[in-house]
């Protein structure tokens, strides 16, 4: 039965929450200006106008609420904060903004040395990402980071990782969700899992991360819910026996990985896969996916700090994939966001002689 109410809430939310951080990016962005910005990359390629922008966000917010409506997840609804707490978040985004933009105008991405956890962390890691006070290592950036974010992308953030949900859906059905594991590869605070737990309520979830101050936002962020099992773990040293799981997603974090680091991450995903097993890989566009949108990717990593980004740009998935035994299986580009679903061969089946 189609849940229309489920999809007037959902459209009704999302269009407040667009408006809010629609109006958060314009203050941020007044605010840099104000700070002084520094000189402004002026991108080679095109660049999408600001209508052309709101005019994909408003087709990915409409097709998660037809998802909704169709009853393949629920809304997305509560956020596990109070407005208070949101507020005190935003508060703190605009103090730390001069920090931020200092360090970019000396293209200091060190701050995250001072915390204790970096001395142990792989040198690519360690890094001030988007040029974050602590890098991802300290509270202060865990608890400002998704704020960040949702400011960035206008409110998308949550709507680009809910795209996610419709091939989980899909390889649920017929399936029993009590046997099913689904890990999620660089959780970060746990916003995915947040809205997959409240999908699927008997699921297997793990979350793993790198970071234990962004693990334990996640923590705190799921609250209430069932539990999940936190693991603090690099991606490409998975503590996970082979054939483990039956979904892995990865939202966000190949960008920000060297390639070869990629190409480790992606074998120990296809490892931990179960066969016949799904991975779902959510990212940023590469170039060439929305030509008239190049410009766009190409300025990102001179307004943040993004060492793998031009790299990643460019970089060939579908072979990285391949290689890895991760057959094709759909993709497609919501917003600002490549998403991959690839699959795991199923093993050999041993040969009956026909009867
Ligand atoms: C851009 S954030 C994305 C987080 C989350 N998936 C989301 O949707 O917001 C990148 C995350 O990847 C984690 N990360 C980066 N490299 C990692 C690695 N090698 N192993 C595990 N986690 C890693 C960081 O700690 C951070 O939480």
């Amino acid at each position: 039965m189609a849940n229309s109410i489920g999809m007037a809430a959902q459209l009704a939310g999302q269009s407040l929450r667009f408006g809010w951080y629609f109006a958060l990016n314009r203050l941020l962005d007044w605010r840099t200006d104000q700070l002084g910005r520094g000189p402004r990359y002026r991108p080679g390629g095109p660049v999408p106008s600001l209508s052309e922008l709101l005019a994909s966000q408003a087709e990915l917010l409409m097709s998660d609420a037809l998802a909704v409506r169709d009853g393949l997840y629920p809304p997305m609804g509560d956020d596990a904060t109070t407005p208070l707490r949101h507020l005190a978040r935003v508060n703190r985004m605009f103090a730390d903004l001069p920090g931020a933009l200092s360090r970019r105008a000396q293209n200091n991405a060190s701050s995250v040395h001072a915390e204790p956890a970096a001395a142990d962390l792989p040198a690519y890691y360690a890094q001030d990402f988007h040029f974050q006070t602590g890098g991802y290592l300290s509270e202060g950036s865990a608890k400002l980071y998704d704020v960040q974010v949702e400011t960035l992308f206008m409110g998308a953030a949550g709507p680009m990782r809910r795209a996610a949900l419709r091939p989980i859906a899909e390889f649920l059905r017929g399936r029993d969700q009590r046997r099913v594991a689904l890990l999620d590869v660089a959780c970060g605070t746990g916003r995915f899992l947040r809205q997959v737990r409240l999908a699927y309520p008997a699921m297997t979830l793990k979350g793993l991360d790198l970071s234990r101050a962004y693990l334990e936002e996640a923590r705190q962020h799921l609250g209430e819910l069932r539990a999940i099992e936190w693991i603090e773990a690099a991606a490409e040293r998975m503590p996970l026996p082979d054939a483990s799981v039956d979904v892995a997603t990865s939202i966000f974090l190949f960008h920000e990985l060297p390639p070869e680091v990629r190409r480790e991450v992606t074998r120990e995903i296809a490892r931990v896969l179960k066969p016949g097993g799904m991975f779902v890989f959510l990212d940023s566009l590469q170039l060439g996916d929305k030509p008239d949108w190049d410009g766009l990717l190409e300025s990102f990593p001179y307004r943040f700090h993004e060492p793998y980004y031009q790299g990643y740009l460019s970089d060939g998935l579908e072979a990285m994939f391949e290689a890895a035994g991760l057959a094709a299986d759909l993709t497609g580009t919501p917003f600002l966001s490549k998403l991959m679903v690839r699959r795991k061969a199923q093993e050999p089946q041993p040969w009956t002689p026909n009867a």
